[in-house]
């Protein structure tokens, strides 16, 4: 039995049992998503916000449908038409959209602790990351986990190769996290520019030489170049060279064993790091892990109502904030 926890900050927050908990109950999920009728009453009269603050397909998305398929009512925000355009902060957004009594709020937001700022004001609900800048991308990671248990049997004694921009990528960061956790190696292949410093302190091998990494890995995970997050051009000399040294085409796949899985958290950018011979080829699962992105946010949010705080339990805790709150001199 694993605990419950209230919010979904990050993989760091979590155990094996809850990652393996999680992943179980996504995958009970994916049959659900399958039937003509896609509906169960699971979430009747739960309310999710989903509040995106940067751009996004597939998460958001499978975030709506995933609460939608199991009853809950799903409100969307998207930072372009919300509030924040008109000078309202992070806080008075989050206290505004809690006083509508949601029971989870799902945000993405360019600012690593953004989720966990909020979560200290607002007691009563439920916050789910979705990417909080190159922090934690807990629901991605859970998602290749299912991937991964689904399609190979599971992660554990598996290397995951991990392909590109590392330096901005929360999937990556958080796939470190979870691979202590859930005993699976990584590798990560990028140039020196592109992967943080200190980075081996997880305790990953790294490499700078894509073609040296790929003999016995069992994944190869691809990374898109968060461009949004680059602060200068100065990280590869151009887009050409960036493919011909990291991109995956059929010539370097064809170096991987014949069950090497190619990942990628989306979206792709083709021609860039991975070509498009392999990303439609049977060696890509991405659009399995996509599919399983429902069934992984249908797990999470099943788990997070079931564990909300009660009516009577909010109340006290409200006072109790609010007592904090009064003694800082917040209320005054
Ligand atoms: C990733 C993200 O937003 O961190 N995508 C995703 O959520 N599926 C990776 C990316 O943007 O490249």
């Amino acid at each position: 039995m694993s605990a419950p926890f209230q919010h979904l900050f990050g993989i760091a927050q979590l155990s094996r049992e809850q990652i393996e908990h999680l992943v179980q109950l996504g995958e009970s999920f994916i049959e659900l998503s399958r039937r003509p009728v896609k509906k169960a009453p699971t979430l009747r009269g739960k309310t999710v916000i989903n509040l995106f603050f940067e751009n996004s397909t597939r998460t958001r998305t499978s975030f709506e449908i995933a609460g939608k398929r199991l009853s809950a009512d799903v409100i969307n925000i998207s930072a372009s038409t919300s509030a924040t355009k008109k000078g309202e902060t992070l806080l008075d957004t989050g206290e505004t959209l809690a006083a509508m009594q949601p029971h989870v709020l799902v945000i993405r937001h360019s600012i690593s602790g953004a989720c966990e700022f909020l979560a200290d004001f607002l007691p009563d609900t439920s916050i789910v990351n979705a990417g909080d800048g190159a922090h934690e991308h807990p629901t991605q990671v859970l998602t290749d986990l299912l991937t991964l248990q689904t399609k190979a049997g599971g992660v554990s004694g598996k290397t995951m190769t991990i392909v590109g921009d590392i330096a901005h990528s929360r999937v990556a960061r958080s796939h470190l996290l979870a691979a202590k956790k859930l005993d699976y190696k990584v590798r990560l292949v990028a140039p020196k520019t592109l992967l943080p410093r200190g980075i081996e302190q997880f305790g990953c091998e790294v490499f700078h030489n894509f073609d040296a990494a790929i003999p016995g890995s069992d994944v190869l995970y691809m990374l898109r170049m968060q461009s949004e997050r680059l602060t200068s051009n100065c990280c590869f000399p151009s887009i050409r060279e960036y493919h011909e040294a990291y991109g995956l085409n059929a010539a370097r796949l064809a170096k991987a064993g014949d069950d090497c899985l190619v990942m990628h958290p989306g979206p792709m950018n083709r021609g860039v790091e991975i070509a498009s011979e392999v990303a439609d080829s049977a060696r890509s699962h991405i659009l399995d892990q996509v599919e399983h992105g429902v069934a992984i946010r249908m797990a999470v949010l099943t788990e997070l109502c079931g564990s909300s705080p009660q009516p009577q339990a909010r109340s006290k805790r409200r006072k109790q904030a609010e007592a904090a709150m009064q003694a800082q001199g917040k209320l005054l």
